[in-house]
């Protein structure tokens, strides 16, 4: 019985972890290098403030999928996936492969060298590219946020 406890509240604690982050970064950090950092600087200032908050966001990722794998099974709740009220599990389920292939495949792979590369062609546009991206996975998890609390306590949407 203590497992489904447990699992759920390193869910949650990995969820306030990593999302809150990804809000730190777009709504902090990102206006406060744009005002304060020249535009050929902010990118690489950027990487390095960032780099750290993605070793972490890694590891939360991973207990939040781990842990919500581990809720799936005790749930017993794999039909959920067939029913679009529960809209909210495939949102769930798309952010956590959306940030895993971002963090662990395609940053470390391609994503890293490609936005220095255009950085250092055009510094202005690939600082608000990032912008854009941030604003994107930030309202998409948000969204996801608010619908699994709520539909996770009963509300049939
Ligand atoms: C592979 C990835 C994931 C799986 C398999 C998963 C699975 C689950 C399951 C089974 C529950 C319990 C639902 C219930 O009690 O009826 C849950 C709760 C929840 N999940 Fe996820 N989840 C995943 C990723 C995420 C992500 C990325 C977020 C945030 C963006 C998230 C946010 C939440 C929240 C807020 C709750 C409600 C917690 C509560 O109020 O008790 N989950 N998840």
């Amino acid at each position: 019985m203590g497992d489904f406890y447990l699992a759920r509240a390193l869910h949650v604690l990995g969820v306030v972890l990593w999302i809150g982050g990804v809000a730190f970064v777009t709504l902090v950090l990102l206006p406060a290098l744009r005002r304060g950092v020249a535009a050929d600087e902010r990118v690489a200032m950027f990487d390095r403030i960032e780099g750290a908050f993605a070793n972490q966001a890694r590891v939360t990722t991973l207990v939040t999928g781990l842990s919500g794998l581990w809720l799936i099974h005790r749930l017993n709740a794999w039909s959920r996936f067939g029913d679009p009220h529960f809209w909210w599990m495939h949102a769930m389920v798309a952010v956590w492969l959306l940030f895993t292939l971002m963090l662990f495949v395609f940053e470390p792979w391609f994503l890293h060298r490609w936005f220095h590369a255009r950085a250092a062609r055009d510094a202005e546009g690939t600082f608000a590219l990032i912008v854009r991206l941030h604003r994107v996975l930030l309202t998409v998890s948000v969204v996801t946020v608010l619908g699994a609390a709520a539909g996770s306590h009963g509300w049939h949407f």
